[in-house]
């Protein structure tokens, strides 16, 4: 590794499964202090990663859904590390089912952990990178943003929410050099897709149809942990308020 990240501090939400994981491994590698977060139920396994990468990786409990865990793992980073200098809002979850089968409780709940918990990340981090002179938020949306999957509407709907969530912030915070983008994942073999696809009448057939949809195949969380490590370093500080295809060539079908 070429030390890409030397001198950067990190914050990545979701960091103990799939694709976060993947990132804080890499974004270790490349020189940066890293704090991540994830609920409870993953405690084991966040701090078996963090114990394999060494001091410059933390681990914290952290619920994106709570403003108080938000605030608490980035004044954490703070004390730590210092300021951070690169967010990536990765936590993320997927409720199937259409309008008719969602319950209120669930839209809501897909609506707060996909698309609120940036904004309650944002809100701390912001001021922080605008006095450190600037920053690279990453916010994973995903080819859902682009793509109407029938089977999860809400997830869709939420993932475009945070699309245009991260042109809009990107726009407004250019003057403060902070870039921000979204970064949109093709079908990546994660717990989350195979959580995805056990709920499907015909699991079987329904990978047939997502591996038929990417011209490449299914992606790995390494394909994405490579994209976000151009997005926060400084190799990408002309690259902001953009979506970032790394989905296997879906959204060109
Ligand atoms: N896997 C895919 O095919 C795919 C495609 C496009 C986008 N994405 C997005 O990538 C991101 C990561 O997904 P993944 O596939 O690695 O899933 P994953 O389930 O492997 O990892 C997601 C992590 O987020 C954590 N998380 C969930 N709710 C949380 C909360 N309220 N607070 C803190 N942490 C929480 C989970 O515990 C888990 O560790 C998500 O935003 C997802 O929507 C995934």
């Amino acid at each position: 590794m070429s030390g890409r990240l030397h001198g950067k501090v990190a914050i990545i939400t979701g960091g103990a499964s799939g694709i976060g994981a993947a990132m804080v491994t890499r974004f270790a590698a490349e020189g940066a202090r890293v704090l991540f977060t994830d609920l409870a139920s993953q405690q084991t396994a966040a701090e078996s990663l963090a114990r394999n990468l060494g001091n410059a990786v933390i681990f914290r409990v952290g619920d994106v859904t709570s403003a108080s865990d938000c605030n608490h793992a980035v004044s954490t980073a703070c004390e730590l590390f210092g300021p951070p200098t690169v967010l990536v809002n990765n936590a993320g979850t997927a409720i199937v089912g259409g309008v008719e089968e969602l319950s209120e409780d669930d839209w809501d709940r897909q609506f707060d952990v996909n698309v609120k918990s940036v904004y309650l990340m944002c809100r701390p981090v912001v001021p922080l990178m605008r006095k450190a002179g600037g920053g690279s938020i990453i916010n994973i949306a995903s080819e859902s943003a682009f793509i109407a999957f029938p089977m999860h509407p809400a997830y869709c709907a939420s993932k475009a929410a945070v699309l245009h969530l991260s042109r809009s912030l990107g726009v407004r915070y250019a003057a403060d050099r902070i870039r921000v983008n979204a970064l949109c994942p093709g079908t990546i073999d994660t717990p989350l897709y195979r959580s995805f696809l056990s709920k499907q009448a015909d699991p079987d057939a329904v990978h047939k149809m997502v591996l038929a949809m990417h011209p490449l195949g299914l992606g790995t969380p390494e394909d994405i942990a490579s994209a976000a490590l151009y997005l926060a370093s400084d190799e990408s500080r002309y690259v902001t308020a953009a979506p970032m295809h790394v989905d296997g060539g879906s959204t060109a079908m």
